[in-house]
């Protein structure tokens, strides 16, 4: 931990929770790669598992270095405790199974990673986990869905492709009236343009291979605990025994201790140590991305082969003042949709790029490009496309961090010969 308690966030995001000290002088931790640790004494080893001393057992469990990482991620989103998990997904299975029991009701913004959405609307059926799929911009349809049943809200910072930005204030002052946790989402935004429990959300997900580790060379997932709901209600009988082991921590210790440990979604410490080394200069590239962004979508909304575009950074976008509350004004992502005439339209830019990258990632330092159509959504019934706001004629651009006149010279050139 930082000894000045008042730097700024851009400089926390640098030193949070790092202790040379304890590493003989190394600015980064140690990657613990060992299976499991050594207990001197069996009360030693007996007493962790009850959980009356704090220390490593298995690395499935816990990990130094993971810690770490955790205690960074943490800090970052105002949080009060988070584990890391194997990948972002991870993450979101994990806090879900732990919030549901089944038979149990959850709501969900319409606007949905392609693996949340089939998560939510296939996976969960299975086990009797009922996801309401709604628009969760609309306030009226958010409280007609709730019912006694109803555990949880979910959202993601900016949708993923609709780049929708839903009021996560407003949204988490209606979950709060009906006693309700907010659950959000904050992969596209990362904690450098919003900080969900700061605007009353109550848990937080991370895919950590996206913005958080900027280089797209590991894959990972943290959940973060506001640690500000309170689980003592008749909704939720279930966490009795987590709150009395942990208090305001019982989510927390529910998804570690009941679906973590047990599904063996372990973070390799490698991949925190690389997530670690991105995180330096996550500031840096999010300043970037957020300037290029606005001037490719600017670019591209004035181009006469593009049909239209959606980033919440243009004025004419639905969300676009709403983005400027919840941002504070620092930016808008770095993502952006836009359509041309057609499918084949899309495929011939995508061929005819030389620098950007295709590929099925997004935040990271290289500018990205993804037809969802054809790729990450083909299995899906096309009338289910259309209702998650994928059509034929959608690219997904993720726009990186090189010289902006690059970027924009690439499509340019692409978007010519198409
Ligand atoms: C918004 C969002 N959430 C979650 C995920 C899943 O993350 P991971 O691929 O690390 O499992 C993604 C992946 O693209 C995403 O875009």
């Amino acid at each position: 931990m930082a000894k000045n308690k008042n730097l700024h966030f851009d400089s926390r995001v640098i030193h949070e929770a790092l202790t040379p000290d304890q590493w003989q002088g190394a600015t980064l931790p140690p990657i613990f790669q060992s299976a499991s640790t050594q207990h001197k004494t069996a009360q030693s080893l007996s007493d962790t598992f009850a959980g009356k001393k704090k220390d490593h057992i298995y690395m499935r469990l816990t990990n130094p270095t993971n810690s770490v990482f955790e205690n960074k991620i943490c800090s970052l989103e105002n949080g009060k405790g988070a584990v890391v998990m194997s990948s972002g997904m991870a993450a979101i299975n994990n806090t879900c199974m732990a919030l549901l029991r089944s038979g149990d009701e959850f709501i969900s913004g319409n606007g949905l990673f392609m693996s949340t959405y089939l998560l939510f609307t296939g996976v969960f059926k299975k086990y009797n986990l009922n996801a309401r799929i709604i628009d969760i911009k609309n306030e009226d349809e958010i409280k007609n869905s709730i019912t006694d049943k109803t555990r949880f809200i979910y959202l993601e910072t900016i949708t993923n492709p609709g780049m929708d930005v839903p009021d996560i204030e407003k949204i988490a002052k209606i979950a709060h009236a009906h006693n309700l946790p907010l659950v959000v989402d904050n992969t596209l935004a990362s904690p450098w343009l919003a900080r969900p429990i700061e605007l009353g959300a109550d848990v937080v997900i991370h895919s950590t291979t996206k913005y958080l580790s900027g280089h797209g060379a590991a894959t990972g997932g943290i959940v973060i605990d506001g640690g500000n709901f309170k689980w003592n209600r008749e909704r939720f009988p279930d966490f009795k025994p987590f709150i009395e082991r942990k208090g305001e921590l019982a989510l927390l210790d529910k998804i570690w201790r009941e679906h973590h440990i047990n599904f063996g979604t372990t973070q390799a410490p490698f991949h925190s140590y690389l997530a670690m080394i991105g995180i330096d200069t996550l500031s840096l590239r999010m300043e970037r991305h957020m300037s290029n962004a606005i001037k490719v979508a600017q670019h591209l909304n004035a181009h006469k082969k593009v049909k239209w575009v959606h980033f919440p950074g243009l004025t004419d976008h639905n969300d676009h003042e709403t983005a400027r509350k919840i941002f504070g004004n620092k930016g808008f992502g770095g993502m952006i949709a836009f359509g041309l005439e057609n499918e084949t339209q899309c495929f011939s830019l995508i061929d005819n790029l030389e620098m950007i990258y295709h590929l099925a990632n997004l935040g990271d330092c290289k500018t990205l490009i993804i037809h969802p159509w054809s790729s990450q959504y083909i299995s899906f019934d096309p009338e289910v496309k259309k209702g998650l706001l994928i059509t034929p004629d959608l690219l997904r651009l993720s726009v990186g961090i090189e010289n902006v006149d690059d970027i924009i010279n690439d499509l340019n050139l692409a978007l010519e010969k198409i």
